[in-house]
């Protein structure tokens, strides 16, 4: 992939693209306008990217970089995308490295305009955008915010997580292994915390590690990925982490994301009770046994089957010990899921604690498959596969995967 970064103040931001790309899988080869080098510099790229920064047509040891460069990208992102730069590649010019690539590629491209807004609506910019569209380029359009300078309007460039997504978006079409591309997936992982006072918890044995794994793989694959989760542990590249505590925290940083989601996968393992009253300072011992009366918490999972979104998978977990196929089966059709991954956690090697897991994928539309003892990640396939399987299948999606993000309002 070549990332060409122009001479505009969002050039810093390319810097986090450049290394989201790189840790979603992407071999990275990124190219400088001489205008991008006044804002940010070439050593900055060259240490997050998959290969040196490239500044010139000159000065390369290849004596044709550009026509390299062009012919083995299977794509070429701009970001940002300068209103002369724009200019420059809807009139065909080839006067630095960045342009002379664009022109000497055939793979898709891939543009994010940042500019002032005055720039942004200036007929000239539209006009070459609407040039370059006709002839196939994607065009991710800025969002509104603030800008250089201190003002606030549309031209801002649009945030790093939505380049690369439209970025394996537009791959999508082509790109192997990325079936989740354009997708944004919300996984829950680890078991939640309630407290009965300011020391003590009522939890359980839940590592999270499933779930963290199911956010791993399905960012590799594309998606772009919230987790929230309970516990702490080593970041996913790419996946954006939210940390809650308990049933309720949980609750509240799922439910208002769900709706804008494609898949929910609650791998989490969610408090049924909680205490009624949490104490306000430690119980002593010296007041003798404490009577901790629970009452149930919400089960928001139901909530999320119930508004579901048309063409949203909905994924939940049933770990049981007992009857595992005929209470997850219960559970898929009480919460109106789309797919539940039950797991009888009192067999050996299988679920909490540990690093292997052995499932099965019950669907609603009566589909059952079964994983054997294996990886938490390649569990974690399994389940994406019968998501994909599932959002293929006519599930009519909230963004189309052949559609960059930003070409929705183009
Ligand atoms: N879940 C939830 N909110 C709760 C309890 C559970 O969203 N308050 C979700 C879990 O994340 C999981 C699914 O519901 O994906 C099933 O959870 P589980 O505890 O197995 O099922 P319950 O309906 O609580 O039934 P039971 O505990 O009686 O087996």
């Amino acid at each position: 992939m070549v990332l060409g970064v122009s001479g505009g103040i969002a050039a810093y931001k390319a810097v986090e693209v450049c290394r989201r790309l790189f840790d979603a899988g992407a071999y990275v080869s990124p190219v400088l306008t001489p205008a991008a080098l006044r804002f940010v510099g070439a050593v900055t790229f060259s240490a997050v990217a998959s290969e040196p920064a490239r500044t010139a047509l000159w000065d390369d040891p290849d004596p044709i970089p550009h026509t390299r460069l062009g012919q083995s990208a299977d794509l070429v992102v701009v970001a940002p995308a300068t209103a002369d730069l724009l200019a420059r590649y809807a009139a065909g010019m080839a006067d630095d490295l960045l342009t002379a690539t664009l022109l000497a590629t055939r793979a898709p491209v891939l543009v994010c305009p940042a500019m002032h807004t005055e720039m942004w609506e200036h007929p000239s910019v539209q006009d070459n955008l609407a040039t370059l569209r006709r002839r196939g380029v994607h065009v991710l359009e800025p969002a509104s915010g603030r800008l250089a300078g201190g003002d606030v309007g549309t031209g801002r460039l649009a945030e790093p997580a939505d380049i690369v997504s439209a970025a394996a978006g537009v791959l999508g079409r082509s790109g192997p292994g990325l079936d989740l591309a354009g997708r944004r997936v919300l996984v829950t992982a680890g078991g939640t915390r309630e407290a009965i006072d300011p020391v003590r918890v009522i939890t359980n044995r839940s590592s999270g590690k499933q779930g963290y794994a199911l956010a791993e793989r399905a960012s590799r694959r594309g998606a772009e990925v919230v987790l929230v989760t309970t516990v702490e542990r080593p970041t996913p590249p790419g996946v954006e982490v939210v940390r809650v505590v308990s049933a309720a925290d949980m609750e509240e940083a799922v439910v208002p994301r769900a709706a804008d989601m494609d898949v929910v996968i609650m791998a989490a393992a969610v408090a049924d009770f909680r205490p009624k009253a949490v104490a306000d300072h430690k119980i002593k011992k010296g007041d003798g046994l404490p009577e901790i009366i629970l009452e149930p918490t919400h089960d928001f999972l139901e909530d999320l089957g119930r508004h579901k979104p048309s063409g949203q998978v909905l994924v939940g977990f049933a770990a049981e010990t007992e009857a595992v196929e005929d209470n997850a089966r219960q559970k898929l059709t009480r919460k109106r899921l789309d797919l539940i991954v039950a797991n009888d956690v009192s067999a050996e090697g299988v679920g909490f604690e540990h690093d292997t897991n052995s499932v099965v994928i019950l669907g609603s539309d009566g589909s059952r498959s079964e994983v054997p003892l294996t990886t938490k990640e390649a569990a974690a396939d399994a389940v994406l596969d019968a998501v994909s399987h599932r959002l293929r299948a006519g599930q009519r999606s909230s963004r189309s995967p052949e559609e960059p993000t930003g070409s929705r309002s183009s």
